[in-house]
């Protein structure tokens, strides 16, 4: 989990729903909440990517504490869970919405595939005094009022659910009564928060033929307090994390064990969209000659992050010497897919090689600083030959190779600069495959099959 900052405004998202073949299956549309016209008062290009940055960072920091254990011990040390910086200007997320309750009402909410908990801005009850008229809204934001929706069903603070299952996704202790609902207190990676109570409620979702239907007994969340400069203007987060509760296990299971995404370039207008499916996407993977697919590692030591088997990054073709332990979970190394950080972080040992051969080919271009921007290798980029660009791969241990495409690794960091897209983490540590690195290419997450499949993808944009 990790949060997200979201720019000043709305990023509307609508359920597409559409016929596809054979099979059921759902599909939520993505847009990129950072599209560049949505900013009316907008900072500069490198203004955003630092944001983003600093973001990822954090988000960083996070992941490595949690992989020391912290995060699991229990609710209440869990609670008191170190966050960075009080600040997320992370820009790199994407948003769908959710249709929530009964009757339902609609939420956007960021989609998160490095956190478990799924909440939305919710009110538990009406207090005396309120004004408590269905879809009124609380501060100008979109608020879920539970109590109007028969579907709503509290966890229990005594239940076993409350106070063992949902340790790891930071229940509280406190149970003054039995009939008080289980509450958490969510931290987020840069100090923002989200505070409410668990619960089972139905949600809405389109399939793919078109129709309809309610999910029942999702575990919700409803926040009555959040807090944090990302969550501006999100009704709240989307857990795509790989656990028991999360948002992508529940959906999934009744869907054939799958999700899957397609992230358009994180510089595309709001009007450009993709999707996030549960169920199915075999035809789309199958229509691309270029599918690939290699061994997702679920359940590894990096807790309900998906993890992948890397054997090594080629670069123009030619193999890199990195030490084998940045890549081995068990050996302190380690590479997760997560859609929730932007840029790609390679531990040192990888990081430098990367840099150097990427470096070589392109310098030529004045180098420049962009301040603020601690990505190390930036570039006047007028007149850019992006042939230049060395193709760079990686390759994983089942065989399978990844090549992103080059503006995904080299990217442009504001008008006329780019930069070298990779920062550099400790080892031993996790190194992380960002989402500007996954776009453009169509990620299906088989949960069942332990699968991770790829295909280059215009994400339905032609
Ligand atoms: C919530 O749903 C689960 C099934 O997913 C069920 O086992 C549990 O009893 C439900 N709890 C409540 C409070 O409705
Ligand atoms: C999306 O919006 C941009 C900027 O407003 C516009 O140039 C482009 O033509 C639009 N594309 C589509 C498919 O509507
Ligand atoms: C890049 O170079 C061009 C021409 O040499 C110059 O006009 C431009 O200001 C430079 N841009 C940056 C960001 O340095």
């Amino acid at each position: 989990m990790k949060q997200r900052l979201i720019s000043l405004f709305l990023i509307l998202l609508l359920f597409i729903v559409q016929a596809r073949a054979r099979h059921d299956s759902i599909k939520l549309e993505l847009l990129h909440r950072h599209a560049p016209q949505l900013n009316h008062g907008k900072p500069p290009p490198h203004g955003r990517l630092k944001d983003l940055i600093h973001h990822d960072f954090i988000r960083h920091q996070w992941r490595e504490e949690t992989r020391r254990g912290r995060r699991r011990s229990n609710a209440n040390v869990a609670v008191e869970m170190p966050l960075g910086a009080g600040r997320d200007f992370g820009i790199g997320q994407y948003v769908t919405t959710l249709k929530v309750g009964t009757p339902s009402q609609k939420f956007r909410l960021i989609v998160d595939t490095g956190s478990d908990l799924t909440w939305i801005n919710c009110r538990y009850r009406c207090g005396l005094g309120d004004d408590c008229s269905e879809h009124r809204r609380i501060n100008k934001k979109r608020v879920f009022h539970a109590y109007q929706s028969s579907s709503f069903s509290p966890v229990a603070c005594f239940s076993q659910t409350c106070t063992v299952e949902l340790s790891y996704l930071f229940s509280l202790t406190a149970c003054p009564t039995p009939v008080t609902p289980c509450a958490y207190d969510y931290r987020y990676a840069d100090g923002s928060s989200a505070m409410g109570i668990f619960a089972n409620e139905s949600v809405t979702v389109g399939l793919s033929n078109g129709r309809m239907t309610k999910i029942s007994n999702v575990l919700i969340g409803c926040s009555d307090t959040f807090q944090g400069p990302t969550l501006q203007n999100v009704d709240g987060i989307m857990g795509l994390g790989n656990s028991k509760y999360s948002f992508a296990t529940k959906v999934a299971e009744k869907m054939g064990g799958k999700f899957s995404y397609c992230l358009v370039n994180h510089l595309s207008h709001i009007n450009v969209s993709s999707y996030l499916i549960f169920g199915s996407s075999n035809d789309q993977i199958e229509v691309s000659g270029n599918a690939r697919s290699t061994k997702l590692e679920l359940n590894s030591e990096v807790s309900s992050f998906y993890a992948v088997n890397v054997l090594g990054i080629s670069i123009g073709g030619e193999m890199l010497d990195i030490p084998s332990q940045v890549w081995d979970m068990t050996q302190g190394g380690g590479t997760i897919l997560d859609s929730g950080t932007s840029l790609t972080f390679l531990t040192d040992p990888a990081y430098r090689p990367v840099m150097e051969a990427i470096e070589k080919s392109i310098s030529k271009y004045q180098r420049v600083n962009l301040d603020g921007v601690p990505m190390e290798y930036c570039f006047n980029s007028t007149d850019f030959d992006e042939t230049l660009v060395p193709k760079l791969i990686f390759h994983f241990a089942d065989g399978a190779r990844f090549e992103p495409h080059w503006d995904s690794y080299v990217i442009e960091a504001a008008d006329g600069v780019r930069c070298i897209g990779f920062l550099p983490a400790r080892f031993p540590g996790t190194s992380v495959i960002g989402n500007i690195m996954q776009q453009n290419y169509l990620w299906e997450f088989d949960l069942e099959r332990n699968k991770l499949g790829f295909a280059p993808s215009a994400c339905g944009n032609s």
